[in-house]
C-alpha cells in the first residue's frame, strides 16, 4: 500500500510509535520558529533546560506581532530574544523584517523538514512541502533541545485540485471552500493533503495562503507536494540547493476526499464571526464598508500585493473607506518599492503600514463602532479586530482592492476585467537578509540581556511519594484559561514574568487565591467537569506552578490543559466517583500516599485530614507522561536527559 506524502515525511522523522490512526507518534524536529508573543516563554523554557546551543538544523526567532513600544516591556522582550538567540544558535529576524510566516517561507522552508512553531499558522510552510505543525512553546523550547515532538498519529484528508482558477479568483477562494466543506471543528486531527492537476496552477505563495488558513479547520497541518513550482520558487530565493522533489504515492490511501474544480470556483467571502461562514461574494455584494486591511500571514505576498496595485493604479480608495496595507515581508516591500506598485498603492488612498502582523493581532487598527471591515486575513472572531461592534468578512486580495474602490463588498460585476491579474512571479527576488541576526559561532561570551520584566521561569521539583496540602479554592464545572489566567491587553507584555502574571490567577472566581496559596506554601485546586478549557495557554499552568499548586482534583479535564499540568510536573486527578467532589470543602487538607509507586496503576486514595474521610481518584497517564509526571515536568526530564 502506498504512503501519502505527510505519511512518508512522518516515516522519515519517526521516532517513537507505530503510525496507527489514533496512536501517538513521537517525530523529530528539524526546524523551529517562535514569534515575540510566545517566544518569551519558550526561550526561558529553553534556558532551563540547561542546552548550549539548539540541536535542530534551523531555528528563527522572529518580532512580528507585538512592535508597539509605548512603554519598555516589548523592547525588552526584544532584546531579551535577540540576545538569547544569538547565544544559543538561533536565527533573529529583527522587528520590522517581516510576518514569521511569510518570511520562513521565503529564507528558511525546506521541502520534506518537519517544522515545529510556537504560532497557530505555523501550517504555512506546507506550501513548500514541510510537515509544518503549530504548538504551544515548551513543545517548541524540547524540540530546540532536540526531543521529540508528540502527536496522535492524523488521518489524512485528500484535496484534489482540477483545473485552473479564473484570473479574478484566489487561493484564499479555494481555502475558504474546503472551511465552507468541513468546518471550523472538521480538521481536528487530521492532515489536509493536495493534489491534482490544479497544483501545478499555483505558485508556493498561493499554497501557502491555502496552508495557513488550514489551521482554521484544526486541522494538525495542511500539505503540498514539492515539484517543480517548488524548484521555481526556491531558485528565485537564491535556494536551489534545498529543493528536492516530494509527491504521494500513486496509490496512496486517504481516510476522506474533496474534489474542487477550480475553472467554476467563484470569489468567496466568509461572514462575520467565523471563517467558516463562507458563502459566494455576489450574495454579500452592495455591503457598505468602513475599512478594508490587506496584508496578513495568509494573504501578503508580492503576487498578493501586486495585484492589489494593478487593481487601485490610477483608481481612489472611496472616501467612506480606511484601506490599510501591510505587507507580509521586507523583501516584498522593497520590491515593491522598486518596481513602483508602492507609489500606485499610496496613490490610491492606501495607508502603509509596517510588514507586521498589525491589525490581525489587534495592534493599531481597530474599525469604528458598529464599522464594517473588510480583511484579507485568516480570522474574524468577534473582538479580535480590537472592536466588539464591528464585522469583519474575509476576502482575497483581489476582492478586497476591488472593494476598497467601490466602497461596498464588490462582486464579480463590479470588477475590471481590463485590468491584468496573470501575474508572474518573479524570476528573482530581491534577496537582502540584513534584518536577520545570525547565531553566535559560540555564544558562550554572549550575554542574555533580562529587562526588569523578565523574570526566573518556574520550575518544578521531582515527584515526592507523598503530597499533602489545603484545597485552596474549589471551581464549578468549564473553568477556562482565561479563568486560570486571564490575558488583556494589560497584562500582555507581562507574559515573560510569571511572578506578576500569577498575582491574578484565578482571580476572576477568587480574589484572595494568589494570596491563600501563598500564605499556605500552595496546595490542591478542586474543580467540577472540563477543567481548563478554552486557549491552549501555558501560564494557566506555570502561574499555578509559581503558586505551589501540587495538584488539581476535577471531575474531568480539557485535553491541552491536562497536557500543559503534565508538562509542569502539576498533578492531574480525576474523582472515580463523581459524588466525592461534593465531600470536599475550601480548606480541608488532603493528602495523596504512595505516589511514585502507584502513578501508573490507575488508581490513588487521597485522605482529606481535615474530615477524617478518603475517596479515591483516577490517574491517566501514558508511560511518557508518567515519566514527565516522575521527573517534576518534561523541563526536568528534558535536562537529566540532557546531562
Ligand atoms: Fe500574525 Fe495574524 Fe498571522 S497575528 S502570524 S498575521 S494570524
Amino acid at each position: 500500500m502506498g504512503l501519502t506524502l505527510a505519511e512518508k515525511i512522518i516515516k522519515e522523522h519517526l521516532v517513537t510509535g507505530d503510525m496507527k490512526a489514533g496512536s501517538e507518534v513521537g517525530i523529530r524536529i528539524d526546524q523551529t520558529l517562535t514569534q515575540d508573543s510566545t517566544g518569551t516563554m519558550a526561550y526561558l523554557q529553553f534556558e532551563a533546560m540547561g542546552v548550549d546551543k539548539v540541536r535542530t538544523k534551523r531555528s528563527v526567532a522572529y518580532i512580528d506581532h507585538n512592535m508597539l513600544q509605548s512603554g519598555p516591556e516589548n523592547a525588552d522582550d526584544h532584546l531579551y530574544i535577540q540576545t538569547v538567540a544569538k547565544k544559543h544558535g538561533i536565527y533573529f529576524s529583527k522587528p520590522g523584517n517581516g510576518i514569521c510566516h511569510q518570511v520562513h517561507l521565503e529564507r528558511f522552508s525546506v521541502p520534506g523538514d518537519t517544522l515545529l512553531g510556537s504560532d497557530s499558522h505555523t501550517p504555512t510552510g506546507g506550501g513548500m512541502g514541510m510537515l509544518a505543525i503549530g504548538a504551544g512553546g515548551l513543545d517548541v523550547a524540547v524540540a530546540m533541545a532536540g526531543g521529540e515532538y508528540n502527536i496522535p498519529m492524523p488521518k489524512i484528508v485528500n484535496v484534489e485540485l482540477k483545473g485552473k482558477l479564473k484570473s479574478f479568483t484566489a487561493a484564499k477562494d479555494i481555502i475558504l471552500e474546503v472551511l465552507k466543506h468541513f468546518t471550523v471543528k472538521g480538521g481536528v486531527n487530521k492532515i489536509f493533503e493536495y493534489t491534482g492537476d490544479g497544483v501545478a496552477h499555483l505558485s508556493v505563495p498561493e499554497r501557502g495562503t491555502i496552508t495557513n488558513m488550514g489551521a482554521e479547520l484544526g486541522a494538525t497541518t495542511s500539505i503540498f507536494p514539492s515539484d517543480e513550482r517548488t524548484l521555481e520558487f526556491l531558485k528565485a530565493q537564491g535556494r536551489e540547493k534545498d529543493y528536492r522533489e516530494l509527491k504521494a504515492d500513486e496509490d496512496a490511501v486517504y481516510s476522506e476526499k474533496l474534489v474542487i474544480d477550480l475553472d467554476t470556483l467563484e470569489p468567496n467571502i466568509a461572514l462575520p464571526h467565523s471563517p467558516d461562514a463562507v458563502v459566494p461574494v455576489s450574495t454579500v455584494r452592495g455591503k457598505k464598508l468602513t475599512q478594508v486591511a490587506i496584508g496578513s500571514c495568509t494573504n501578503s505576498s508580492y503576487v498578493d500585493l501586486m495585484k492589489v496595485a494593478s487593481i487601485l493604479d490610477g483608481k481612489t480608495v472611496h472616501e467612506d473607506v480606511s484601506l490599510v496595507v501591510s505587507p507580509g515581508s521586507k523583501q516584498v516591500l522593497s520590491m515593491l518599492a522598486q518596481n513602483g506598485a508602492l507609489a500606485k498603492i499610496i496613490g490610491a488612498g492606501a495607508r502603509i503600514l509596517e510588514s507586521g502582523c498589525g491589525p490581525c493581532i489587534g495592534m493599531g487598527q481597530a474599525p469604528s463602532n458598529d464599522g464594517v471591515s473588510l480583511r484579507t486575513f485568516n480570522r474574524n472572531f468577534k473582538g479580535r479586530c480590537g472592536t466588539d461592534s464591528a464585522d469583519v468578512y474575509l476576502a482575497s486580495p483581489e476582492v478586497a482592492a476591488y472593494s476598497a474602490v467601490a466602497g461596498f463588498i464588490a462582486g464579480p460585476e463590479d470588477f475590471d476585467m481590463n485590468v491584468d491579474l496573470d501575474i508572474e512571479m518573479p524570476k528573482l527576488f530581491l534577496v537582502n537578509d540584513n534584518m536577520v541576526v545570525k547565531p553566535a559561532e559560540d555564544g558562550s561570551s554572549v550575554e542574555v540581556k533580562r529587562g526588569p520584566n523578565i523574570k526566573p521561569f518556574p520550575k518544578n521539583t521531582a515527584m515526592k511519594d507523598e503530597v499533602s496540602g489545603k484545597a485552596l479554592i474549589k471551581v464549578m464545572d468549564d473553568v477556562t484559561t482565561d479563568h486560570i489566567m486571564p490575558s488583556n491587553a494589560s497584562l500582555l507584555p507581562y507574559r515573560s514574568n510569571v511572578p506578576y502574571l500569577s498575582e491574578f490567577c484565578l482571580t476572576p472566581l477568587d480574589k484572595d487565591f494568589p494570596r491563600n496559596a501563598k500564605e499556605n506554601g500552595g496546595g490542591f485546586i478542586v474543580a467540577g467537569k472540563n477543567y481548563g478549557q478554552g486557549s491552549s495557554r501555558e501560564h494557566a499552568a506555570l502561574a499555578p506552578l509559581y503558586l505551589g499548586i501540587k495538584g488539581v482534583i476535577a471531575k474531568s479535564f480539557a485535553r491541552i490543559h491536562k497536557a500543559n499540568l503534565i508538562n509542569n510536573g502539576i498533578l492531574p486527578v480525576t474523582f472515580k466517583d463523581e459524588k466525592d467532589y461534593d465531600g470536599v470543602d475550601k480548606n480541608d487538607v488532603l493528602e495523596i500516599n504512595g505516589l511514585l509507586e502507584n502513578i501508573s496503576t490507575g488508581t490513588l486514595t487521597v485522605q482529606n485530614v481535615t474530615k477524617g474521610t478518603s475517596f479515591d481518584v483516577s490517574v491517566s497517564l501514558s508511560e511518557r507522561e508518567a515519566e514527565i509526571m516522575a521527573a517534576g515536568g518534561l523541563l526536568n526530564l528534558m535536562s537529566m536527559k540532557n546531562k
